[in-house]
């Protein structure tokens, strides 16, 4: 009998693949593309309005959300991930918008003390959503905030900014914008007095959910889509009629400049956004594109918040745009974003002394095209002349740099077209770039 083999690896149960998490997305590199094409051209926009890039942190006390967004919002209410800090219980929050936590960072770091600034930041955003096409758990926002300016003149600066961004993309006959004033906190007060008061009087008419809501948020029942309530909705007073003449004004004004820059809005007296910092202007771009999640960017001015979050009063205006919704929307009007490399070498000989120099002679006139700017892939990982050939078909390179068994014993590379038409050829391994005429960028 052989003694027991105790040399063998031990089996391992197969364990099972793990997924990401239900409405959080990866981002492949093949769609990467176009964000990093959405993003670029935002960036270039907002720099060119002078506003420049500010990062805050993706994890906030939950109180700046509660204290920010409005305890009775639905993202505060149902949609935020909430957790306790292991160490000292504290309550924290994976942020669900930037907003507040910019105002939180410029409150804390003094940020308009002297002077008023336009900011903005990037990057992930998380709300507990039921995930449908354009509505994620995870998303992404570019978020833009002008702090310490008390318009009309930013606010529609921010909407030309945007308009701007649309042509850039080629997007500008795919979206429309509404705008409306809210009035300011007092008018909202009113309203919302005059409104509890009207409830009040047709309480019979109320549904068991309206009910709840008249001591809570009694602007909610206003979206209530029970058909029984909808002739009563529809006698109650209207905000538009409690706004005062400074708000009044501080619309007109948006408007005239709007009509100035020759951006088209349609006044939508419906448009309230779901977020409570609101007062005066707020606006949305929409696009029928996207069926159910047609909003790629809304915003409005905010003046209460840095009062609300613990800072001085100062005036403020902004906007975020749905990163993941903005893809979608370039896709469908048929944007596309390329990242092929210039070149990919290809490098194979027989004999092992010959395939090192081949392998010697690829990396160096990639090293000299990448000196002129260019980007050029090194085969790695050998394989074969034809699967080398196919992965420099797959990297969408517009040539295959060739360094075979002949051209490494005479310092040769034989360029071959990917893209068009064109027969191979040869050239000393130090030419390449002139031969490809792309030597200085
Ligand atoms: P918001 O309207 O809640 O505003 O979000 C802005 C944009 O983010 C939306 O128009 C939409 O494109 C995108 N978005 C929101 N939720 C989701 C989701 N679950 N999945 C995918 N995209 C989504 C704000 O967040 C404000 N902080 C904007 C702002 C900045 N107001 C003043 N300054």
């Amino acid at each position: 009998m052989n003694p027991p083999d105790t040399t063998a690896a031990p089996t391992r149960p197969r364990l099972s693949p793990l997924k990401a998490v239900r409405g959080m997305n990866d981002v492949l590199p093949d769609e990467a593309a176009l964000w990093q094409r959405f993003e670029d051209a935002a960036r270039r926009v907002l720099a060119m309005y002078g506003y420049r890039n500010l990062r805050v942190p993706i994890v906030e006390p939950t109180a700046l959300f509660v204290r920010g967004i409005g305890e009775h919002t639905d993202v505060v209410e149902k949609e935020m991930y909430t957790f306790e800090d292991r160490l000292n219980g504290e309550s924290l929050t994976l942020r669900p918008e930037a907003t507040a936590g910019i105002v939180r960072a410029a409150i804390e770091h003094n940020l308009t003390y002297d002077r008023p600034q336009r900011v903005w930041t990037a990057g992930p955003m998380f709300r507990h959503e039921r995930p449908q096409k354009g509505r994620y758990r995870q998303f992404h926002q570019i978020d833009v905030e002008a702090l310490g300016f008390d318009g009309p003149d930013v606010d529609a600066e921010q909407i030309a900014l945007l308009a701007r961004l649309w042509r850039e993309l080629g997007v500008a006959d795919s979206v429309r914008l509404h705008v409306n004033s809210i009035g300011d906190r007092h008018d909202r007060l009113a309203h919302r007095a005059a409104l509890v008061a009207y409830f009040r009087a047709h309480e019979s008419t109320l549904d068991e959910d309206s009910r709840r809501r008249l001591a809570v948020n009694p602007l909610r029942i206003l979206d209530s889509k029970n058909p029984a309530m909808q002739s009563m909705i529809e006698g109650a007073p209207r905000l538009v009629d409690a706004i005062r003449d400074e708000s009044l004004a501080h619309f007109e004004e948006v408007k005239r400049l709007l009509d100035d820059a020759g951006i088209g809005y349609r006044v939508d007296p419906r448009l309230v956004r779901g977020l409570d910092y609101y007062n005066r202007t707020v606006f949305e771009w929409v696009t029928d594109r996207l069926g159910a999640q047609g909003t790629v960017a809304g915003g409005g001015r905010y003046d209460d918040l840095f009062e609300q979050l613990g800072g001085k009063r100062d005036f403020a205006c902004g906007f975020a745009i749905g990163v993941e919704r903005m893809i979608l929307l370039l896709a469908d009007a048929g944007v596309h974003a390329a990242d092929a490399p210039l070149a990919y070498v290809v490098h194979d000989a027989k004999d092992p002394a010959v395939a090192r120099e081949a392998a010697r002679i690829a990396t160096r006139i990639a090293e000299r095209l990448r000196d002129a700017g260019h980007a050029v892939v090194v085969n790695a990982g050998g394989g074969g002349f034809k699967s080398q050939m196919k992965r420099a078909d797959a990297s969408g390179a517009r040539y295959a740099l060739i360094v075979g068994e002949e051209e490494a014993k005479s310092g040769a590379v034989a360029i071959k077209p990917l893209r068009e038409p064109g027969a191979q050829r040869a050239v000393p391994a130090d030419d390449v770039g002139e031969a490809l005429n792309v030597a200085d960028r």
